[in-house]
């Protein structure tokens, strides 16, 4: 796909590996749309960027039915939905709270069906469109304290597949993207807090690059899986 005046929402736009992709999009051309739950910080990334911005949570189903109506009254197409938001939780399978694993399964699985499902509509009316899931490795092997966060992206894998069973026939690519650790604010959301800066691990901008190179290559192929690993990262001593 041409990105140049592509119509591009991103959900979780506002900061980290979703604000990167926006900024690479907006270079090439494309009409970029951003969500987010704190207006404050989406507003300001959307100032920063020059592009437009919703403010909603994609764990609520009323309020995601309220967007679309109004982003189908804005935009007459739509050719890409990156399904980004999301967030960490990590503990011991003994110590699981069971608001919070219910919580993350609400963004990071029910939002983004939610999203993807509303999509699909325009998509398969327009005999068009792309869908990037923004996995995880978490999502391709379990490990300790990952139970919660690790079944939200084997989900989200197993959705995309489904998705593309579904979709291929109306010309719609659905695409499953799993990022290595990456420096954003997502381990301080965590709970993990603030890690000092390291230059041989991920930056959001490599994630990025991979998402719109995806997108880039000719409609006629696509990439299901995409996999993306610091090449020789070192802990800081
Ligand atoms: N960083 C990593 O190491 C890493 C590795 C693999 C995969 N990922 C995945 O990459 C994606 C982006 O994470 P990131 O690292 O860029 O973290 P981030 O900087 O914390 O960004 C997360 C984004 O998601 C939004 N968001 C979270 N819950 C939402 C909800 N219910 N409704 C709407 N927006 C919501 C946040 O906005 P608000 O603050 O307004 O809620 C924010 O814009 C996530 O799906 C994450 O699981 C991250």
């Amino acid at each position: 796909m041409n990105m140049n005046k592509k119509v591009i929402l991103i959900t979780g736009g506002s900061s980290g590996i979703g604000k990167s992709i926006a900024a690479k999009a907006k270079e090439k051309g494309t009409e970029v749309i951003i969500t987010g739950r704190n207006k404050e910080k989406l507003e300001k990334t959307a100032e920063e960027l020059g592009i437009k911005s919703y403010n909603f949570d994609v764990s609520k189903e009323d309020e995601v039915l309220k967007f679309f109506e109004e982003f189908k009254s804005d935009y007459k197409t739509l050719d890409a939905l990156i399904n980004n938001a999301g967030y960490g939780y990590f503990d011991l399978l003994e110590n699981i709270d069971s608001n919070k694993f219910l919580d993350v399964h609400s963004t990071n699985v029910f939002g983004a069906m939610l999203m993807a499902r509303e999509s699909a509509k325009i998509f398969i009316n327009q005999m068009s469109g792309n869908i990037i899931n923004i996995s995880s490795t978490a999502g391709k092997k379990g490990f300790a304290y990952g139970t919660a966060y690790a079944a939200t992206k084997f989900a989200l894998k197993g959705m995309t597949e489904c998705w593309q069973a579904e979709l291929r026939k109306y010309n719609v690519r659905v695409m499953l993207v799993n990022p290595s650790e990456v420096q954003t604010e997502f381990s301080v959301n965590a709970g993990n807090g603030e890690r000092e800066f390291n230059p041989t691990k991920l930056l959001s901008e490599d994630i990025a690059h991979a998402v719109i190179s995806a997108l880039e290559m000719e409609d006629r192929g696509f990439i299901t899986e995409l996999t993306v690993f610091a090449t020789n990262p070192k802990e800081k001593k």
